[in-house]
């Protein structure tokens, strides 16, 4: 059951990360611009931004399943759009029709499967969600690099259809599964939530399974509102923690090489479209192997040690890709893989620790009763500063390009000198702030908040 429902995690990776290989084929063939390209990359955001600021609402209204349902119908409908669509604006409607199917499932999907999963490997199971996104973002990149051909550009289409068949698993994986059991208890479908439970728990559970769940919804009953929630004086740190986790995750410039990794690799001098879709390859795999590596990392050495790695790493290869760009000219070769390596090595460094940190550090800052709002707040902070640096990339480009009399290697090595600044400024908020949550029981951490406790004494 989990399998199918994390289909939504991996269409999350495959329909944000499929961008990327089409770009430098949608150029040539439709002729447009780098800006234009910033736009249709970025309404996936803004749809995506939107759909999880619904999706809690609604799948509270018309459960899990059925809600899950609608994002595969998204991205089938999304999937085709993209792939047909005649002219930029076309592109850009289509892309911010798939972007809410994205929040939708960056939001439910969890949601669905912490709920559908024995009490006993529910934690495995939802973090193997942030591991499907990068499964995603790999497949995307592996596929995109399949149907890349130089011949052929208007071959980016094919890439946007692909994503057809896992929505059509999904699809047909939805139909099967059942509602979930914990959201039909809170409709008083008692009856049909124990018969589901039967399929997948073990029966001498099931009744203390469903005491715990009713003593569950009874807690979200009394949920504290937005308002109440930015009253509270001693909410103040938990909401900058997420926020601004959210906001180092993605300043860092994270996306830049996601989306935008085969375009850089053209200014890196690697003229070849289809070998620039290629070397985007090795950056879904590396990202991959290093999610693997944080899953054993991140309850062994603690929040604090991995950010301090991974942000310190990210520091260092941000600043050897700057160099790089600024030496191309005299480097020649050496600078253009330096520039890819450096590029792996930043991708390891930020799968290792920012990648699963974020979204983890969501879920433990917040008292139970906050707990949906809390990371509602963290999802929407991730996407909107997401599409913010993806909107300005190639403009901030521009503008240091036009600083340095139009040398474009300069201009691209200022923005990533930007990037490290961020990460510099993550370092000392970290070192201030962030605190190690590691081991600590979610109680204990509010009591902390509520007497006044400063993040960094947990
Ligand atoms: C981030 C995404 C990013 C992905 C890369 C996630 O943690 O939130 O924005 O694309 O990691 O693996």
């Amino acid at each position: 059951m989990a399998a199918i429902a994390a289909t939504g995690g991996l269409l999350f990776g495959f329909d944000t990360g499929v961008i990327s290989g089409a770009i430098p084929f949608m150029q040539a063939d439709l002729n447009i611009t780098d800006n234009e390209i910033e736009n249709i990359t970025t309404f996936a955001l803004i749809g995506a931004m939107i759909g999880a600021l619904v999706s809690g609402a609604l799948s509270d209204r018309f459960g899990r399943r059925t809600v899950i349902l609608v994002a595969a119908l998204i991205f089938l409908v999304g999937a085709l759009w993209c792939g047909i669509a005649p002219d930029v604006t076309h592109l850009m409607l289509a892309r911010i029709f798939l972007g809410i199917g994205i929040g939708i499932a960056s939001f439910s999907t969890p949601l669905y499967i912490a709920e559908i999963s024995p009490a006993r490997i529910r934690g495995t199971l939802v973090s193997m969600f942030q591991l499907l996104i990068t499964v995603g973002l790999l497949g995307a990149f592996l596929s995109d690099s399949a149907i890349a051909d130089n011949t052929n550009n208007s071959c980016w289409r094919t890439m946007f259809y692909v994503g057809v068949v896992p929505a059509i698993i999904l699809l047909v994986g939805m139909l099967i599964l059942p509602e979930s059991p914990r959201w039909l208890l809170s409709k008083q479908r008692e009856d049909e939530a124990r018969k589901i439970m039967c399929k997948y728990e073990d029966p001498a559970v099931i009744e203390t399974e469903v005491e715990s769940m009713k003593r569950d919804l009874q807690e979200a009953s009394n949920q504290m509102s937005l308002a109440e929630t930015f009253k509270s004086r001693w909410m103040f740190y938990p909401m900058m923690l997420a926020v601004l986790i959210m906001f180092f995750q993605q300043a860092v410039g994270i996306n830049t090489v996601i989306y935008y990794g085969p375009s850089i690799f053209q200014k890196a001098g690697f003229a070849d479209s289809e070998a620039a879709v290629m070397a985007q390859v090795s950056v879904g795999v590396v990202n991959v192997i290093f999610t693997i590596v944080s899953l054993f990392l991140i309850d062994k050495l603690g929040r604090r040690k991995l950010f301090f790695l991974g942000m310190i790493g990210m520091v260092v290869t941000l600043l050897m890709i700057a160099f790089c760009f600024t030496n191309l000219d005299t480097m020649g070769d050496t600078g253009r893989y330096g520039i890819v390596c450096s590029m792996l090595g930043y991708i390891a460094f930020f799968a290792v620790s920012m990648g699963p940190l974020g979204w983890l550090i969501i879920t433990e800052v917040f008292p139970i009763r906050v707990r949906g709002v809390g990371s509602s707040i963290g999802s929407v902070a991730n996407w909107t500063f997401n599409s913010l640096i993806v909107w300005t990339f190639f403009k901030m480009i521009t503008s240091f390009t036009n600083h340095f009399n139009g040398n474009e290697s300069y201009g691209t090595a200022g923005v990533f000198c930007v990037f490290a600044l961020v990460a510099m400024a993550g370092i000392v908020w970290g070192y201030l702030y962030l605190p190690e949550t590691r081991g600590k029981k979610l109680e204990d951490i509010e009591a902390h908040w509520k007497k006044g406790g400063h993040p960094k004494d947990l």
